[in-house]
């Protein structure tokens, strides 16, 4: 984790005392915070001892001029490789839930890009409370990570849940989401299919889509990154392939499932690729000339194979099969039927009316059998690098 940067947002409560404590220990390990200290924090730690630890000016006011000319709160909620709010008050909490944003601490959660991990701490009471629940369990599918709270007894008084997770714990928790450990997927064999296919016509003329595969080369370099012998199945794009993966190039659909299926056994499949469902019936070997009646020719199309379907319902299956689902409207209602009749694991779906083909950035929705996590909008590599977290750890979990 070292040379990784978090922002720290300080809510109030009497755990913000730990929060200093964190800071030393990411220090301790090369990993640089700024801090955010909300008003409520302000009363149990001092701005001067945060600064002092943090080695940084402390971010408290979202209307400061100078702040803005210096770092915008855009850029201080970007500029991080993660966002970590210890303590995570019950406010905190509600305002992230419900989309609030009247301070410079519930802004930069708003507009972030970047994961976010909580560390709640409130009185027993208030963390069970159905509010409290509502808020975790709506932050939870937003893809917020959280760590603790811990039982214990509480400053209040109180004993049972609530008491923030320790520095060493938050640390722990920072170090599983910043990095895949390299070497998670040290062993393991993974298959990712990328780009469109390209289905001819004739010699010269093809049936295609805008796929640039660039979300699908950011997972096979992410997941060869974490160790995994990664085959990257590319339809033909523009894009430099990783330098760490086996490239193997092919042209239609029907090439691509062959290339897959001679990859078998893999632990991981992950299906990127925009396949063209349907093929023309023929390919003339030839081109196909106009006609002197200005007679435009009749094409036929038929079905291509399904390599997802295929893959799932394969008898060497992958452990883990990730599919994708582009689609313009009902985004979750469709992925969620196409997680079910495809025969995938997970499903990953995004909305692709905006220009999320050929972009640089995009916003997925993660859906499994057990939950959907919406994730914010964020480039491509970021996605690529919290699929790959998701998936190294379900493969730790498993073994
Ligand atoms: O049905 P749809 O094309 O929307 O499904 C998308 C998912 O299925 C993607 O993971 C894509 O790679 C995969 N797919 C496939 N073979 C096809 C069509 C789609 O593997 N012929």
């Amino acid at each position: 984790m070292r040379g990784k940067s978090i922002l720290l947002v300080i809510g109030g409560g009497i755990a913000a005392y730990k929060s200093l404590e964190l800071i030393r220990r990411l220090a301790e390990r090369g990993v640089k915070a700024r801090a955010i200290l909300t008003g409520a924090g302000a009363h149990f730690v001092t701005p001067l001892s945060v600064s002092a630890l943090t080695g940084d000016k402390v971010y408290a006011d979202l209307f400061s001029l100078t702040d803005e000319s210096e770092m915008g709160h855009i850029e201080l909620s970007r500029a991080a490789d993660l966002v970590v709010v210890a303590p995570a008050t019950a406010d905190l909490m509600g305002k992230l839930a419900a989309g609030l944003a009247n301070d410079l601490a519930s802004t930069a959660l708003l507009a972030t890009d970047k994961p976010i991990l909580m560390a709640p701490a409130m009185n027993v009471r208030m963390w069970q409370s159905p509010s409290v629940r509502r808020s975790a369990g709506i932050l939870a599918r937003d893809g917020v990570q959280f760590v603790g709270p811990n039982d214990g007894d509480m400053a209040c008084g109180e004993f049972g849940p609530g008491r923030m997770a320790e520095p060493l714990e938050i640390v722990a928790a920072i170090e599983k989401m910043l990095e895949v450990r390299g070497g998670a997927l040290d062993g393991f064999k993974a298959l990712v299919t990328a780009g469109p296919t390209q289905e001819p016509l004739d010699p010269v003329r093809f049936l295609a889509n805008r796929s640039s595969g660039k979300q699908g080369y950011a997972i096979a370099d992410a997941l060869a990154r974490a160790g995994a012998d990664t085959v990257l199945i590319s339809g033909p794009v523009e894009i430099a392939p990783p330098s760490n993966v086996t490239l193997r190039k092919v042209v239609t659909a029907r090439e691509m499932l062959a290339a897959c299926e001679a990859e078998l056994p893999a632990d991981i499949a992950v299906m990127s690729a925009a396949v063209a469902d349907w093929r023309p019936d023929i390919a003339a070997n030839s081109k196909i000339k106009k006609d002197t009646e200005h007679k435009a020719p009749a094409i036929r199309l038929i079905e291509n194979p399904d390599i997802l379907a295929t893959l799932a319902r394969h008898k060497n299956r992958p452990r883990l099969v990730v599919g994708f689902a582009a689609e313009t409207d009902d985004v979750l209602a469709n992925a969620v039927g196409k997680r079910a009749r495809k025969g995938a694991d997970w499903i990953v779906a995004n909305d692709v009316s905006g220009n999320v083909m050929g972009g640089d950035r995009n916003q997925v929705h993660l859906i499994t059998a057990a939950s959907q996590e919406h994730w914010p909008e964020m480039s491509k590599t970021d996605v690529a690098h919290r699929l790959v977290q998701q998936i190294a750890r379900q493969f730790q979990e498993r073994s």
